[in-house]
This record gives structure tokens, C-alpha cells and sequence, in this order.
């Protein structure tokens, strides 16, 4: 079984690649990653040279790259993307060309190819925000970030191209994913290394807003279930029903990390905030058989852990781009 992981070098492609390797012996995975500032080859450096992996530098946006990756492979799983909707917020070009472009030339390479299967991963925020119940399949979107709106676009084109060229497409909607090698801009990264750091956190507006988590590892086995099992066409939302506002997560980080209540701030909050986001994954469940194994509680333990003793992997993450954007951003809002 040949798999092609694009965005292998970023949070979830790395992770899954490390869970494939695991599971399968007789697996060969080829990682198509454009290593942009969130891509970090530190987090496969223990597979680097295992024969069953192989890295290719480039971009999903590209037919000639794509042309050399895609012929001869059984499955591509997307996984890359423009993912921070605060950067969306400063600067929303590349959002489209990666979660649009990208996706859009993805579909034609498959077609080209004829690739059997294609799995693209999406996000619950297509849905805009849920002030109560739940987002199911078949909700309408309505994306409010351009983030969202680029995966929106992103999702659209799969179904036209399912519909029109019978491209053997799934799409998944996934709630907030955590867990190690996350790139630290994302909230529980990003505050546990502030927090490690006796630095401050930013609390955007009163921290009252909800979202829904699930762990990497959790994450990972619904996408090889979904990639194996699922049925092509469909769409299929991957949720663990842990719903919490971020100040009771920021809570939790405290007593992880030895901080208290005097290490917020309270800073402005982010344009267009969704404040509620809630999925439902009965279809996963009751069609696939999946259900989350790893209690929030213990995967946040495992998390903040991992971030004590990356060492070296930081260390990538504190590149020019990163502390620029960073210091814009949180100088901006305080
Ligand atoms: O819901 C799935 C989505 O989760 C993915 O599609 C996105 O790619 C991913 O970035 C994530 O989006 P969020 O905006 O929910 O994630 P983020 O970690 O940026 O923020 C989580 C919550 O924490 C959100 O309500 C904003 C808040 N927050 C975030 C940061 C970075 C803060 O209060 N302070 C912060 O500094």
C-alpha cells in the first residue's frame, strides 16, 4: 500500500505518519510538505531513514510536483493546509492558494492519476459558530473567518468534483486537535510553552468561548479507519463530544505547569470570534465503529509533557517568522 501524507511536516501529517509506520508493516508513505513556518521535519527525524518513508519537498498547488508524487499511489490523505485563523485574519492569501488551489489541483492530479481513494481533511469551523445543538453532515456552511470560508471553498470543490468526475473523494470535518508537535500558535501549545516559560497567556476577550477536543492519536486511527472503511462520496465528522470554554482549559494548564490565575491576560478579542463549536460524529460511531480512547485529562498530561522535553524541536519554531508574527500579533491585542 503506497500513501501519499501531503503536509506531512506539520502537526497532524507527522503524527499520522508516525501511527501509519506503526500500524502497517508493509506500508510505503511518501510526504509531499512545502515546509513552510508551521512544517518541521524535527518531528519525523526518527523515521528519516526508515525505507518504508520518503520526503518530497513541494507544493500541493503545483501540477508538475504533483505529477511526479501521485502516479502508482493507492491513497493521498490532505492534510495540508494554511490552518491559523488569527493569520487568516492579517492576511488571507495564502489560505486560498493552499485550501483552494491546493485542494483544486489535488482533485485534477487524482483524476489525472485516477488514484483510487483521497481522503481531505476539513474542519468543524465551516459550519460558523454553533450556539446550540450540534453540526451534523449535512449543516449548512456558513464560515465566517477567512480561514473558514478557504476550507469551505476547499470542501466545495470535492463534492462538485465527486459529483461531476466521480473523483473517489471523503471528506472529514474535524473539532480542535492537540497534542504533541503542535506549532505553538495554536491555544493549548502555544499557552503551556508561555506558561513553562513564566510567560503571560492571552485570553482572548472573556475566554468564554467553547470548542471541542480531541488528541492526535485519537485523531489519527478515525482517519485510517475512514480511509479503509469509509465510503466514497460521503462526509464524515470526527468529534469527541468534549466541549469546554478555553478558560477552563487554561485552568487545567495552570495546575500542569505549576502557574496560577495571575499569569492571564485578558487581551482583545479575535474579529469574528465563533464562540461556540459543537460536532456530531454519530455517523463515525454507529457506520465505522470509532470511538475516542483518550480521556482529555490524560492526553493534556501526555501534552504538556512532551512539550517539557522537546528540546530541540522548539527551538525550530522560534525562527524570525515565528517571533514576528508572534510579537505582531500579541502586541496588537494587548
Ligand atoms: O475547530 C477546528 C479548528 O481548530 C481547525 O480547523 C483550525 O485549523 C485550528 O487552528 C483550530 O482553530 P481555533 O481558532 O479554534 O484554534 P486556536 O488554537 O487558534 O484557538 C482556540 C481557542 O482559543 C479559540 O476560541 C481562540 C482562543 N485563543 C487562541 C489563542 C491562540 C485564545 O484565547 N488566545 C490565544 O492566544
Amino acid at each position: 500500500m503506497k500513501i501519499l501524507i501531503t503536509g506531512g511536516a506539520g502537526f497532524m501529517g507527522s503524527n499520522m505518519i508516525h501511527y501509519l509506520l506503526r500500524q502497517y508493516q508493509d506500508v510505503q508513505i511518501v510526504n509531499l510538505d512545502l515546509l513552510t513556518y508551521a512544517g518541521n521535519l524535527e518531528s519525523l527525524t526518527d523515521i528519516a531513514d526508515d525505507p518504508r518513508y520518503q520526503f518530497v519537498k513541494g507544493d500541493i498547488a503545483d501540477p508538475r510536483v504533483l505529477d511526479q508524487v501521485v502516479p502508482g499511489v493507492d491513497l493521498i490523505i490532505n492534510y495540508a493546509a494554511e490552518t491559523h485563523v488569527d493569520r487568516s485574519i492579517l492576511d488571507a492569501r495564502a489560505f486560498v492558494q493552499t485550501n483552494v488551489n491546493g485542494v483544486h489541483e489535488l482533485l485534477e492530479a487524482v483524476r489525472r492519476h485516477g488514484t483510487p481513494r483521497f481522503v481531505h481533511i476539513s474542519t468543524d469551523e465551516v459550519f460558523g459558530a454553533v450556539m446550540e445543538g450540534e453540526s451534523t453532515e449535512q449543516s449548512k456552511f456558513e464560515p465566517r473567518s477567512p480561514y473558514a470560508a478557504s476550507k469551505a471553498a476547499g470542501d466545495h470543490l470535492c463534492h462538485a468534483y465527486a459529483v461531476t468526475y466521480d473523483v473517489p473523494v471523503i471528506v472529514t470535518h474535524s473539532v480542535n486537535y492537540y497534542g504533541p508537535h503542535q506549532f505553538p500558535e495554536k491555544l493549548i501549545p502555544l499557552f503551556t510553552m508561555n506558561l513553562l516559560e513564566g510567560k503571560k497567556v492571552p485570553v482572548y476577550g472573556d475566554g468564554m468561548q467553547v470548542r471541542e477536543w480531541i488528541f492526535t492519536e485519537d485523531h489519527c486511527r478515525a482517519i485510517d479507519l475512514i480511509a479503509q472503511k469509509g465510503r466514497l462520496g460521503e462526509v464524515y465528522n470526527i468529534g469527541t463530544g468534549y466541549r469546554v470554554p478555553n478558560i477552563e482549559i487554561t485552568k487545567k494548564l495552570f495546575v500542569l505547569t505549576g502557574r496560577d490565575e495571575s499569569a492571564i491576560d485578558y487581551v482583545a478579542d479575535r474579529r469574528g470570534h465563533d464562540r461556540r463549536y459543537a460536532l456530531n460524529a454519530d455517523k463515525l460511531r454507529t457506520e465505522l465503529g470509532w470511538e475516542p480512547q483518550i480521556a482529555f485529562d490524560h492526553g493534556l498530561a501526555k501534552t504538556v509533557e512532551w512539550y517539557q522535553t522537546c528540546g530541540e524541536w522548539v527551538n525550530h519554531c522560534r525562527t524570525g517568522a515565528y517571533k514576528e508574527y508572534y510579537e505582531k500579533q500579541y502586541i496588537n491585542r494587548v
